[in-house]
């Protein structure tokens, strides 16, 4: 009989298509070069479907490893939650499909958030694990990005790849897991990340093919100021809310969408930026897939074990952003910040520094703006 209980990640797997297409193949489709996608955004390749290839089938090879890692059957689990935004249809919910293809026998929805959409998903597995309703849930992040990338625009079609990443969230009376979380939407910048058509409000017509309103678009100043604003303060809070500070955690892993993103993150924490897991390089922008995608592929790499604190952001479409602390395994919380202890002072001390450094950044936002601005016109 378990009394208090916990959600722990307890098993992971990942699936990317065998296509690659490096920056020289890009700069063969479109204006662009390996020099100026590698310097703007640290990406030299990423994986494109095959013929093969369809959103149900990806997230059921990341699946079936991560049920095979965890060593669980489909039959075992007791709900299957598949984070996307590039489902195979509009409806059926591509959940379902995956449930079916695996064989397992519980419920399965669909969840969109862009890119934040598996850390959202992480948090609602876990809340169902931790109210006793359910022990065993699957968690996929999956995207087949590229069906909507009109691959005749440089400013977007050189950012985003396709993969699946899945993992196994089980019930734990051992302290661990999902330490704390942050779930956050701004929908007033709805528009600076969109596909024009393809919805309710403005199905399919000729004007769509025409104006090739099919595929995605992005202001991408825009989502890169609302990206470095988001990744470092989301993460401090979620650090903190957790009872620790960013010295404490083993491993940042934050959403792969540029590394100059995830560069300011580490200075504004002042954290080293080898703290950050970055595989971006070799898969770009795999949006709802980005977060799970970095952490199997740190498991694998040895830069995760056991009881390790992670930190996770990420953020997107919406715009939406997501953040969360895990300890990743059966390890027990650290007591370092019980209540009159050394950890703890440094603790106080800490957050009280990053809370006076918080706003000093706020109010020299609009600075830091104009100055980009007037950057950007020379
Ligand atoms: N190759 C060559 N030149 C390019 C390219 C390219 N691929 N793309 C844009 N340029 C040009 C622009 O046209 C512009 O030229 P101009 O000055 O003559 O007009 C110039 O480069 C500078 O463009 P900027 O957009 O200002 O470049 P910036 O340095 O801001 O980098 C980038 C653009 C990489 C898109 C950046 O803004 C970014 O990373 N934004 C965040 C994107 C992001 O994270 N999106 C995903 C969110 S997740 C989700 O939910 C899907």
């Amino acid at each position: 009989m378990i009394n208090q209980r916990y959600a722990k990640i307890t098993g992971w797997g990942k699936y990317v298509p065998s296509r690659v297409l490096t920056n020289d193949d890009l700069a063969r489709m479109v204006d662009t070069s390996d020099e100026w996608i590698t310097t703007r955004t640290g990406i030299k390749e990423r994986r494109i479907r095959t013929e093969n290839d369809t959103t149900s089938s990806m997230a059921v090879a990341a699946s079936r490893e991560a049920l095979r890692v965890a060593g669980l059957s489909p039959k075992d689990l007791d709900l299957i939650i598949v984070a996307t935004s590039s489902p195979d249809y509009l409806l059926p919910s591509v959940a379902s499909q995956v449930q079916d293809m695996l064989g397992a026998e519980c419920g399965a929805f669909t969840l969109v958030a862009g890119c934040s959409g598996w850390v959202y998903a992480l948090t609602a597995a876990s809340q169902y694990i931790i109210s006793g309703a359910y022990n065993r849930v699957l968690v996929v992040g999956v995207e087949i990005i590229s069906f909507a990338l009109d691959f005749t625009d440089r400013t977007t079609c050189v950012l985003f790849g396709d993969a699946a990443a899945a993992t196994v969230v089980e019930v734990s009376d051992e302290p661990g897991g999902l330490l704390s979380f942050e779930l956050g939407s701004d929908g007033s910048g709805a528009m600076f990340l969109y596909v024009p058509d393809g919805g309710s409000a403005s199905p399919i017509s000729q004007r769509t093919i025409d104006e090739r309103r099919q595929y995605l678009r992005m202001d991408g100043p825009e989502v890169f100021k609302f990206a470095v604003r988001t990744l470092a303060s989301s993460l401090k809070r979620v650090i903190y809310q957790a009872g620790l500070t960013p010295d404490d955690i083993d491993l940042f892993i934050p959403h792969q969408a540029n590394a100059r993103i995830i560069e300011a993150a580490a200075r504004q924490m002042r954290v080293p930026l080898d703290k950050f897991y970055i595989n971006l390089d070799r898969y770009g922008n795999t949006s709802a897939a980005s977060v799970p995608l970095a952490m199997v592929e740190a498991f694998e790499e040895g830069r995760l074990k056991d009881g390790d604190l992670v930190a996770m952001c990420a953020f997107g479409a919406g715009l939406t952003w997501a953040s969360a602390v895990v300890q990743v395994g059966a390890g027990e919380i650290s007591t370092a910040h019980s209540l009159f202890s050394v950890g703890r002072a440094r603790y106080l001390a800490r957050r009280a520094s990053d809370a006076v450094l918080d706003t000093a950044q706020s109010a020299l936002l609009p600075l830091y703006t104009f100055l980009y601005q007037r950057r950007r016109k020379k």
